[in-house]
């Protein structure tokens, strides 16, 4: 450890949907040091994802002595320590043993289809838009609780009788960080809670009305909290007493790591999937233009702020379906390579529409296509073709946002492990035709739960001291004919249209 990273710190978690990741911060919100582990994606039917929640604990507890282990400190350096996760991922567990009654179900998993469409009853998609902010999909976490107590044996008694909680990984984390089976706190933050369809967004608390339309005992529900504030101590390992004080949301954690805290700020994030999210202030926007409502983040006593999401299910997770599963490259940068290797796409157009079309469609019988394919397009043309894919979609939210918000984009903050890909990145400017600006820190997914449990001890006074840790590090700025973007957008719009209703309904 150098001087320049002086102690005290504040560490983060982030246990994301492909890997957990441990970093700690200095207090101008540099990175001092780094672990992370890629768990397992288990696929066990055409639609189905899941993760083997003991696995991502157990990671958890390695990364987190891993990057304390790299940085050369001690837990008394440490002031606090925050928790971001992958969103709506769903897991129940036996209170009394610990014992995951299942594999957690994947944000991405379709399984719930069909029961989707059940509980739209007469009314459809948008039964519990207004308490909830979200449409029914099968990308929230509730119809997966509902699920899994109709399908595991035994399930629902044991649920009944009290025996089981329910959670998203930041309660899991945090359930077990602070003792788990010994005393640890059953709690969520209000960003996932507002990702289950079981929360009213504006009373913050469960909608026990929704609850019992969906048959999910009140029973195994954790607490609402705000996003920071200290939930408990951590209990054992190489933390032990530093304070739990913050969970928010990966999407959500972002657009506080971005210091979006002005109503109209907005960031995008490129990881697996891609999710722009808009601070909304105290205003729950309704969006008619296939948005969602949803918390931003909620600062200990403070009012909350709301903010409106465009989600996208498949944008990195593209690339690495190119590599693994295609072989077309070996290494998720060398797509960039391979792109820039020609002037266009070719006319090939790839709609990865792997678990259906979220924003702004949410049409859960959609399924991906290759489109405009002619002797003529080879695999360079393709990997051009998936990078702007990524650029097409994002231009879908911006235009759905500015719809719903009234708001003219006028630049884009960007984050995430795509970023560093300047092609992609070029591309997104030419597409939304505004500059696209990338911080400093592009980890701002632990950099906003850092932030978040800084704020809940004091280590940080107020948020404008983290907004002057914000620093630009790169810039791209339109340079795309117009009239060249129309026909594009056009032939992209055209191969949107070509993914949906391929599935038949008694299918999903
Ligand atoms: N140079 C690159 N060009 C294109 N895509 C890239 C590049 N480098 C990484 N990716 C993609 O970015 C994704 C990884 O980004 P990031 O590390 O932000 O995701 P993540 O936070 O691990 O995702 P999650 O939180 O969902 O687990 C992968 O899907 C990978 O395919
Ligand atoms: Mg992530």
């Amino acid at each position: 450890m150098t001087d320049a990273h002086a102690g005290p710190f504040i560490a983060a978690i982030d246990q994301g949907t492909t890997s957990s990741r441990c970093i700690v911060f200095d207090k101008d919100g540099r990175i001092v040091s780094v672990d992370q582990k890629e768990h397992e994606q288990i696929f066990p039917k055409p639609g189905w994802v899941e993760h083997n929640a003991n696995e991502i604990w157990n990671n958890v507890q390695e990364v987190v002595a891993g990057a304390i282990e790299k940085g050369g400190i001690t837990a008394a350096d440490v002031k606090a320590i925050g928790i971001t996760n992958q969103r709506e991922t769903t897991l129940l567990w036996d209170k009394n043993t610990g014992e995951p009654v299942h594999n957690a179900i994947v944000w991405q998993d379709t399984r719930t289809d069909a029961l989707c469409r059940e509980l739209g009853r007469n009314v459809g998609q948008d039964r519990f838009r207004r308490e909830t902010g979200l449409p029914l999909a099968s990308y929230f976490s509730g119809p997966k609780v509902r699920w899994m107590l109709d399908n595991i044996d035994g399930l629902r008694e044991r649920a009944e009788r009290g025996d089981i909680l329910f959670g998203t990984m930041d309660s899991w984390v945090i359930w077990n960080l602070t003792g788990g089976v010994n005393g640890g706190k059953h709690v969520t933050d209000v960003t996932n809670a507002s990702r289950t369809m079981l929360m009213n967004l504006h009373t913050m608390e469960w909608d026990e009305k929704i609850a019992q339309s969906m048959e999910v005992p009140m029973e195994v529900l954790p607490e609402i909290r705000s996003s920071a504030e200290v939930y408990g101590e951590v209990k054992e390992g190489v933390l032990a007493g530093v304070p739990v004080a913050s969970a928010l949301g990966d999407q959500q954690a972002a657009l506080f790591g971005q210091t979006c805290f002005s109503e109209g700020e907005a960031k995008s994030t490129y990881g697996t999937g891609t999710f722009l999210l808009m601070n909304t202030g105290s205003k729950i926007i309704n969006s008619y233009s296939g948005l969602v409502t949803t918390v931003g983040y909620k600062i200990g006593d403070e009012a909350p702020v709301y903010s409106l999401e465009g989600s996208i299910a498949v944008t990195g997770a593209l690339v690495q379906w190119m590599r693994d599963q295609m072989g077309l490259i070996n290494t998720a940068p060398e797509i960039e390579t391979l792109a820039a290797s020609v002037e266009d796409n070719g006319g090939a157009y790839v709609v990865p529409a792997f678990s259906g079309l979220f924003a702004p469609y949410w049409r859960s019988d959609a399924r991906g296509v290759i489109a405009g394919l002619t002797r003529y397009v080879t695999k360079a043309h393709i990997a051009r073709a998936v990078l702007e894919a990524t650029a097409w979609q994002t231009r879908e939210i911006t235009d759905a946002m500015t719809k719903d918000s009234g708001v003219e984009l006028t630049s884009l903050k960007v984050d995430g492990g795509m970023t560093s890909n300047n092609l992609l990145m070029q591309t997104l400017s030419d597409f939304l035709d505004v500059p696209v600006v990338r911080p400093m820190v592009a980890e701002t997914t632990c950099l906003g739960a850092a932030y978040a449990a800084g704020l809940a001890v004091g280590f940080w006074p107020d948020t404008d001291a983290l907004r002057a840790n914000w620093r630009r590090a790169a810039e791209w700025t339109p340079h795309m004919d117009p009239a060249k973007r129309d026909h594009e957008y056009k032939y992209w719009l055209k191969a949107v249209e070509r993914t949906m209703g391929w599935l038949e309904h008694d299918e999903s």
